[in-house]
């Protein structure tokens, strides 16, 4: 009976070591996995954040039909209209930008028919950028 729960205790003991040291090596495993996965990942959010911005200020500025710099002022885009809001005193949010590039608003056009789901979102996020509505 003693040398049975001494042989017992001895396997627990084995058990417990290789269980605790299987998973330290389990745990720092996963954190390398998640650090590589963070590192590779968080330069392509970054590099896709710009281009989106860049975008919606190409499209802001001279590529979107109207331009939204011939009616609107934004000091990011170096515009001056002065038959819409000056965007930045206005600060909207993108969700805000969306709205009134899907639908048109007063003497505003719509744009959906010619700019695709894409380029609205990238002019409402660089709007929201510029103006000061989103946090950078
Ligand atoms: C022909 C002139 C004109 C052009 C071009 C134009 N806008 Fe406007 N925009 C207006 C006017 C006028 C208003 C105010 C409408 C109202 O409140 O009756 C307005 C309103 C807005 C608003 C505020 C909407 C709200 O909810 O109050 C935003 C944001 C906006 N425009 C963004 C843009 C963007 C971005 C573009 C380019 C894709 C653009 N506008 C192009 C004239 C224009």
């Amino acid at each position: 009976m003693i040398q049975h729960s001494t042989t017992c205790l001895r396997w627990q003991n084995r058990i417990n070591t290789k269980f605790s040291t299987r998973s330290d090596e389990y745990n720092s495993r996963i954190k390398a996995l998640f650090t590589t996965l963070l590192v590779f990942t968080m330069p392509a959010w970054a590099a896709n954040d710009i281009a989106q911005i860049t975008l919606g200020k190409a499209l802001f500025s001279k590529a979107a039909v109207p331009a939204c710099a011939i009616c609107h002022t934004l000091k990011d885009a170096g515009s001056v209209g002065t038959i819409g809001p000056a965007l930045d005193e206005l600060r909207p949010e993108s969700a805000r930008v969306l709205q009134a590039l899907r639908n048109g608003i007063g003497q505003m056009p719509a744009y959906s028919g010619q700019l695709s789901d894409q380029e609205m979102a990238a002019i409402a996020a660089y709007v929201a950028k510029a103006s000061g509505a989103a946090k950078p």
